[in-house]
């Protein structure tokens, strides 16, 4: 643990949201004394209601509602309201593509964009309750297409670009999509990721979709099929650009994300409207300290939950300027990131320890090419932030004068749940500080009873919050088995992690069969059923090993059916299938040809000792339930000659 402590400088404090610990101290209380007249006001004051609610909240475990009752709209909060103060003129997405064309639109060009997206949604018969499939490039129709949604009560379902058209197909599937709006393709390394072709591919076998809307980005050759596919600027060209509001039950369905659970199929995490809204925008105002005249960036992709709560909808509800970028850090070089600092002035800059790492690499010339005094804060997620990527952040980029903001936080939690508010709480390397107001975290053991200071635990959550999720879609069973089962009516996180002295959590990773490769969730058993779909597998064993950029990487571990393979070529196949089958970003480091995987007399494969090889290369502790002992050892040996 870091001995190192850095508390707020008195002028960030002086001028902060929350200043000094009396104030994060005054504002936890309260929350957690009486979290009713808490969220009820600022629920008041910090969101537009068409009517107000009957309850704050009502929580029968696992199953809890906000605001019920109350009737507002995301995509009223996030646009319409700032149409009427000084912030109608301000740039509210401040866009620059990955060759380097650039947008800024204006909260009132926004309103009209997505009035005329959502006419254009409305005209092809969709409303409230049903489901809308997006699968775009980082450009700025992608927070109008879900901001049209949101407007008329269309559920949205954001899948990563990097995802392929099986897992796309098994969304749609999911989710009994009606439309899917996507486009010919997006910029990613100088190469165009071909959306469309994926979006034609998924669709076979999913009979609930009735029109594809394509926004042209590339330009590309695209197959446009009569009937069903329709150009955005076609449909757009005519779209009025009055199109008010639905009033939506605070519990409507605002948005169903999938992440990785620990079975093979993918679990659909539903997030609703006024809770959700009220803590991103909180998060935004207490975390990040958003001023007016800030400009605020988020490096993360909108097919992740960071993008959704903030690029979207957090910054745009509290009225921010939110830059997006379409392409890749490193393209056309590794300064793509400071240069963009230094081009808009950004003041606030969220990124994810990989990427930290991944730019640490290259060397400080990169960085000190550029300005980058604009900047006041930084952020970090997705991982647990290293000591070395840290302190790198901390002097290299934020000269030693900015902040670093840890947050913790998971896709089912909906926003940051364990952060330090800057000007108030000192921070220490590698540590996410202290719960937000409403939140009460604790460390447990198997039983549930809280450990003691510094010892490691299951991280548990309370009590609900407003951004929890509500449920699986269309699994309420594995929402009560997956996170209110471990420990009776309790919120388990698959986190472990340890609290000391002062209180401070320290996140150490997954408990679950759960990896993290760059900050993104991916099952162990996902990549497993993948590979046991191509014809030369027999049995396959995916573990994550430590990686210094990615944090993880996948390793595999594969038996082969009876044949005559050459191990190279089938290697190279396999980790083409496993990115194919799933999306590019979870393409294995590693495949290992095994003749027996190391299993339990029960048939459970042991991972643990799988994950010891590929750590360490040395097995240690009990291993007399393995049914066989030499396959283990011929893993090890095997690992020797390479
Ligand atoms: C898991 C959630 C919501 C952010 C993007 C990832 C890990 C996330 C941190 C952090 C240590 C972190 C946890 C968590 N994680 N942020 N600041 N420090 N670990 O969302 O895919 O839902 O993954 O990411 O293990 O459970 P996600």
């Amino acid at each position: 643990m870091s001995q190192s402590i850095y508390p707020p400088s008195s002028e960030f404090s002086a001028k902060a949201h929350v200043s000094g610990m009396e104030g994060y101290n005054a504002l936890y209380e309260k929350a957690k004394d009486d979290p009713e007249a808490f969220w009820g006001e600022l629920a008041e004051k910090e969101l537009f209601w068409f009517e107000k609610w009957n309850h704050v909240f009502e929580w029968n475990p696992p199953f809890v509602k906000w605001f019920a009752g109350g009737k507002t709209n995301v995509s009223y909060n996030c646009v319409d309201r700032h149409l009427t103060t000084p912030r109608k003129n301000k740039v509210a997405i401040l866009w620059e593509g990955e060759p380097g064309d650039q947008r800024m639109i204006t909260y009132q060009e926004l309103h009209r964009l997505v009035s005329r997206f959502a006419n254009v949604l409305k005209a092809r018969g969709f409303k409230e309750g049903d489901r809308a499939i997006v699968y775009m490039p980082m450009v700025p129709e992608l927070p109008v297409a879900l901001l049209a949604c949101a407007r008329l009560g269309i559920t949205h379902s954001v899948v990563f670009g990097g995802f392929s058209a099986e897992a796309l197909k098994a969304r749609i599937q999911d989710l009994d999509a009606g439309v899917v709006i996507t486009a010919d393709g997006g910029w990613r390394r100088g190469k165009e990721v071909r959306l469309k072709d994926a979006v034609d591919e998924s669709l076979a076998g999913c009979p609930s979709v009735k029109d594809v809307i394509v926004l042209k980005r590339t330009g590309s050759n695209v197959t446009m099929k009569e009937g069903r596919d329709h150009w955005w600027h076609d449909l757009d060209a005519t779209a009025s650009e009055d199109c008010p509001a639905v009033p939506l039950d605070s519990e409507h369905p605002l948005y169903v994300l999938y992440t990785s659970g620990t079975t093979g199929k993918p679990k659909g995490i539903l997030h609703t409207t006024g809770g959700y809204l009220l803590q991103a925008t909180m998060t935004m105002k207490w975390v990040f300290d958003l001023k007016e005249e800030d400009t605020y960036w988020c490096t993360a992709d909108i097919g992740w939950v960071t993008g959704h709560s903030y690029i979207v909808y957090g910054p745009l509800s509290a009225g921010a300027t939110s830059v997006m970028y379409e392409g890749a850090p490193d393209f056309p070089a590794f300064d793509r990131f400071w240069r963009i600092v230094e081009k808009y002035r950004v003041t606030t800059f969220y990124t994810s320890p990989t990427a930290i790492r991944a730019l640490l690499r290259q060397g400080d010339q990169w960085p000190n090419m550029h300005d980058l005094s604009s900047l006041r804060l930084l952020g970090s997620v997705g991982e647990p932030i290293n000591p070395a990527a840290w302190e790198w952040y901390h002097r290299v980029i934020g000269k030693g004068r900015c902040p670093i903001v840890d947050t913790w936080w998971q896709t089912e939690t909906g926003a940051i749940m364990i952060a330090p508010m800057p000007g108030a709480v000192p921070l220490k390397p590698g540590s996410g500080t202290l719960p937000l107001p409403g939140i009460l975290p604790d460390i447990v053991d198997f039983n549930g009873i809280p450990m003691e200071e510094g010892r490691e635990g299951f991280l548990i959550v309370r009590r609900p919050w407003p951004s929890m999720l509500r449920t699986l879609w269309g699994d309420p069973e594995r929402y009560k088995e997956n996170y209110w089962s471990r420990i009776p009516g309790i919120y388990f996180t698959g986190d472990a992690a340890r609290r000391d002295a002062d209180g401070y959590y320290w996140i150490l990773g997954r408990v679950d069969d759960v990896m993290n490769v760059s900050g993104h969730r991916l099952s162990t058993m996902e990549v497993e059923s993948a590979l046991v779909r191509h014809p030369a597998v027999a049995e396959a064993a995916v573990v994550g090993r430590p990686h210094e950029i990615t944090g993880q990487a996948v390793c595999c571990f594969v038996t082969l059916k009876k044949g005559d393979y050459d191990p190279a070529v089938l290697g190279k196949e396999l980790r083409q299938w496993v990115a194919h089958e799933i999306g590019a970003f979870a393409r294995p480091e590693e495949i290992r040809f095994t003749e027996g995987l190391p299993k339990t007399r029960s048939g459970k494969i042991m991972r643990r000792l799988l994950r010891e090889i590929v750590t360490s290369n040395a097995v240690t502790g009990d291993v007399t339930t393995l049914e066989d002992m030499g396959s283990i050892t011929r893993l090890a040996a095997q690992h020797d000659e390479e």
